[in-house]
């Protein structure tokens, strides 16, 4: 089975390739030519995925799959969430983005934070949703030099290391977006 995932992220291409059985090829944007930015305008990552995910079908006739994910901060009410790419600025730099949250968390001991996925499946004319969530704390310094976006600065529940501590292996088994791709594949293994 073929099927495009709606990114040009390579990070998350390696990530879900590493967790999907090798009968399913992932193809990104790129390989199927599309390179402008897809809109992301929604109010919820549930709605950016399916944003992406429709874009894709619409405009190049493909089935796919597209993912949102947000960093939900307790002590900041749930940001950044859906704004999580932008929240420094326009942008979307990591590292002013984590320099943001690490600033506002400064000298607050209350570090409590989740990350959640919402993934956007449109196959055969049918809509499914996938969600995943992970839990954890914001570190009070950057740790590790793997992984993406804010993983330097999230250690998940029950460990010691940060997401950019550990192998993509290690992060895929407890992350937001390994669960909601575990849910993905089972759909698809049962086809
Ligand atoms: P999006 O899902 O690509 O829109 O990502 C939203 C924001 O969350 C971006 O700033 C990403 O860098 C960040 N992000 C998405 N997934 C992860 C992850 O697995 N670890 C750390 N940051 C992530």
């Amino acid at each position: 089975m073929k099927i495009v995932f709606a990114t040009n992220n390579p990070n998350k291409l390696k990530e879900i390739k590493a967790l999907v059985p090798d009968k399913i090829k992932i193809v990104s944007l790129i390989d199927i030519g599309c390179t402008e930015d897809i809109p992301e305008t929604g109010d919820t990552l549930e709605d950016n995925a399916f944003q992406k995910a429709n874009y894709v079908k619409d405009h190049y006739g493909y089935d796919c799959f597209a993912d949102d994910t947000g960093l939900e901060v307790d002590a900041l009410n749930g940001n950044p969430g859906v704004y999580s790419a932008r929240y420094a600025g326009p942008n979307r730099n990591a590292e002013a983005n984590m320099g943001k949250i690490l600033s506002e968390l400064d000298g607050n001991n209350h570090r409590k934070a989740n990350f959640r996925t919402a993934i956007a499946l449109i196959l055969n004319g049918n809509k499914h949703l996938f969600e995943g969530k992970v839990e954890g704390e914001i570190s009070t310094e950057k740790l590790g030099e793997k992984g993406f976006g804010y993983d330097p600065i999230f250690v998940p529940k029950n460990e010691k290391r940060s997401f950019a501590q550990m192998t993509l292996q290690e992060k895929g088994e407890v992350s937001h977006r390994g669960k909601a791709v575990k849910k993905l594949i089972e759909y698809l293994n049962h086809l």
